[in-house]
Order: C-alpha cells, then sequence, then structure tokens
C-alpha cells in the first residue's frame, strides 16, 4: 500500500537517520575532505615552486635583454662624471668628455643618462663573479653618469682593447635614457680615429644615433689618453 504524504516524509526523514546510511555519509564526506586536502598540498606546491622559479628567473641576465636592463642597477644619485675602471685596473688610463646637445644640435641637453661598458685591455668582457643582469654579459668594466645642466658628461676608463679576433675596431658601447619618460637607445660605438680599423668603410656602415662616435685620443707620454664626443640626440 502506497503510504500517505506524511507518511512518505517519516519514511525519508527515517531513512536520513539510517545508522547504515549515516555511515556512508559521514564516509563520504571524509573521502571529500582528504581529496580536498591533496588537491590543496599539490597546489600548494606547484605555487612554492613556481614562485621559487620567478624569483630566481631574472629577465635582465640575457645577451640580448631589453634595453631597460642597461639602466636596472645604476645607483639612484648620478654624477656627470661616469668612472668605469678601477685604479687597479690594467691598461692606459682613459678619459672622454663631451656635451650632449638636444634635436637642434645646440641646446644642452640636461639629465640624460648615459650607460656604456666595454672590453678590458685584453678584448674581453671581463667579469669580477658579482654582476647582476645584464651586465653578467657586458662585464665589470660598465657604468653611468647623467648630463649636468650644461649638458656636459665625462667617462673616466682604461682604453679598450679590440676583441682578440681583430675584426672590429676597439670600441665602447653607449645607451641613452633621455629625461621625457621615452625608450632608451644605443648610440653609436665610441671608437678611436687611430684605430685603423676605423676607415671610410666602417664610418659608413654606421646607422646608429649620435653621430658616428669617433673620438680623437691624444695623450702625452705616460699619461691619460683624453678625447672628445658631443653627441646630439
Ligand atoms: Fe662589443
Amino acid at each position: 500500500m502506497k503510504p500517505a504524504g506524511s507518511e512518505l516524509h517519516r519514511h525519508k526523514v527515517a531513512d536520513h537517520f539510517n545508522p547504515r546510511h549515516q555511515w556512508l555519509l559521514i564516509s563520504s564526506i571524509l573521502i571529500i575532505m582528504l581529496i580536498a586536502s591533496c588537491e590543496n598540498s599539490s597546489t600548494l606546491k606547484n605555487s612554492d615552486a613556481n614562485l621559487i622559479s620567478l624569483n630566481q628567473f631574472d629577465p635582465c641576465d640575457n645577451p640580448d635583454a631589453e634595453i631597460t636592463c642597461c639602466f636596472a642597477n645604476m645607483a639612484d644619485t648620478l654624477s656627470n662624471v661616469m668612472n668605469i675602471a678601477k685604479p687597479n685596473e690594467p691598461g692606459e688610463p682613459l678619459l672622454i668628455r663631451g656635451i650632449v646637445f638636444q634635436t637642434d644640435g645646440k641646446t644642452p641637453y640636461a639629465d640624460v643618462i648615459i650607460y656604456a661598458y666595454h672590453t678590458d685591455h685584453t678584448g674581453h668582457y671581463a667579469k669580477k663573479g658579482n654582476e647582476m643582469g645584464i651586465q653578467k654579459w657586458h662585464g665589470h668594466l660598465h657604468g653611468w653618469c647623467k648630463t649636468d645642466r650644461n649638458g656636459q658628461y665625462e667617462i673616466h676608463s682604461i682604453r679598450p682593447s679590440p676583441y682578440p679576433d681583430n675584426t672590429i675596431p676597439a670600441h665602447i658601447h653607449a645607451a641613452v635614457r633621455e629625461p621625457d619618460g621615452t625608450e632608451p637607445y644605443y648610440i653609436t660605438d665610441f671608437v678611436f680615429k687611430d684605430d685603423s680599423l676605423v676607415d671610410e668603410n666602417y664610418i659608413a656602415s654606421l646607422m646608429g644615433a649620435g653621430g658616428t662616435g669617433v673620438v680623437n685620443l691624444t695623450k702625452k707620454a705616460n699619461e691619460t689618453w683624453i678625447g672628445q664626443r658631443d653627441i646630439v640626440l
């Protein structure tokens, strides 16, 4: 006989409190909680791994890193003097100074940050082992300065040597960051007029900003090589 509505309700309520059903219900809940716990644990482990991986990944530790990486490790405060080589760095002392101008070629350009790096006296991008980011590739002979209100800058270092294969002139790579917040960019390398590899073909091949970059270096016996390069941006 089909139970009446109220009896059916009581039947379902009675089923709910059936000890066997209760046990099944509790077991199911425990199994679900166990699975959820395992999944959470797995997720946490994956997150931790990702975090560790992210901490170790430095996008600037790459020879082809974004040019902004050149400016990632500079000091908060810069003067217009860039000191690249320490006093004990082997090689011949070098001083290059000049004025950075705005596009009109007349107005001194203040607050332009210049980044430069170059090879050592053997033609290698030598490392000390404590370089960070892109300087792991550029080597320890690098530095930054910021033009003063007259657009003036100075680079103090040693004269770099050409690569050991001697196929391109000795050079100093340089990038600039203008104060207007635009993307930094490389200017033509500094090269030296007395370098036999700085010939018409080399100069004709230049396409970068900032002029040819050819610096006429002079020095008195056993003194510093001195040259000037004015740069129009
Ligand atoms: Fe180079």
